[in-house]
């Protein structure tokens, strides 16, 4: 590992992109990459649109509209950091939807969307930062994934499943990117007070906080300070790991 230059600005001069940022757990990932010195590329759906640059104006960054599900996603985003940043060190992939339904009325569309944008995005994310030359060397990948991706979550086949998926993402990545000096990890947080939780019956939401070692639910803040763990460059001999952050399902 390297230690960081200045260890109350980690992230001095590097570039970052959050995907998601406009609010939740992405807005606070911006705000606490920002604090650590990064400039950080606050990136979430064109519909964001004021959220985002509320995050953007929050930060030390700038607002990018991107639908990460789109098939160019990774290519305009490397594009625009080339040509704004001449690239991009790190990347957290944190945008996420839920479609729950129980599984016998879980359809196709439901699977396909949450699919999309939960497990193919961040990968085809990195994979167009990679082809364009536009991931930096020595830099950070940070995926969001769940803890319902670890234990599974009724009424989430489609989200639980896209979660296990990041899990091997990163699992399969972590060599891969390790030839290029990249480090790849994920958080899976448990229950998280956002605007995606809120949408939960209060029974089930409750449930989920007990089902927590810790017997709450947690903070954006608590996720967000475990991504800049990963973003920090005292962290660049741990790849492939997945950190629960407040909670452990049933394990
Ligand atoms: P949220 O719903 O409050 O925010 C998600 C953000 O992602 C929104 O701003 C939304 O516009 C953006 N987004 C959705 N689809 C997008 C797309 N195609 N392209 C670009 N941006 C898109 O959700 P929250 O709670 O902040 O979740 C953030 C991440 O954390 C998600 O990946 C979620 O699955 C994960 N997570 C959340 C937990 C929680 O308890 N809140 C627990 C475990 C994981």
């Amino acid at each position: 590992a390297t230690a960081p230059k200045d260890w109350d600005r980690p992230l001095e001069g590097k570039v970052a992109v959050v995907t998601g940022a406009a609010r939740g757990i992405g807005a606070t990932i911006a705000e606490v990459l920002s604090r650590d010195g990064a400039h950080v590329i606050c990136a979430d759906i064109p519909a964001a649109g004021e959220a985002l640059a509320e995050t953007a104006n929050k930060v030390r960054g700038t607002s990018f509209p991107l639908d990460v599900s789109a098939d160019d996603a990774g290519a305009k985003l490397a594009e625009h950091a080339l040509e704004r940043h001449g690239g991009i060190d790190i990347i957290v992939n944190n945008a996420g939807i839920t479609r729950d339904k129980l599984l016998a009325n879980m359809d196709a569309a439901r699977w396909d969307s949450v699919i999309a944008v939960n497990l193919i995005a961040p990968q085809q994310l990195v994979n167009g930062l990679i082809e364009k030359g536009a991931l930096k060397e020595g830099g950070a990948v940070i995926d969001v994934s769940s803890i319902a991706g670890i234990a599974g979550n009724r009424g989430q086949t489609n989200y639980g499943a896209s979660k296990a998926g990041v899990i091997g993402l990163v699992d399969t990545y972590a060599p891969i990117l390790a030839e290029k000096g990249v480090t790849i990890n994920a958080v899976a947080p448990g229950f998280i007070e956002t605007k995606m939780t809120a949408a939960i019956p209060v029974a089930t939401r409750e449930a989920g906080r007990l089902m927590s070692s810790l017997q709450q639910g947690g903070q954006t803040v608590d996720v967000a300070e475990t991504v800049a763990y990963f973003a920090n460059p005292a962290s660049s001999a741990i790849t492939g790991n997945v950190v629960r952050v407040c909670g452990q399902g049933f394990l």
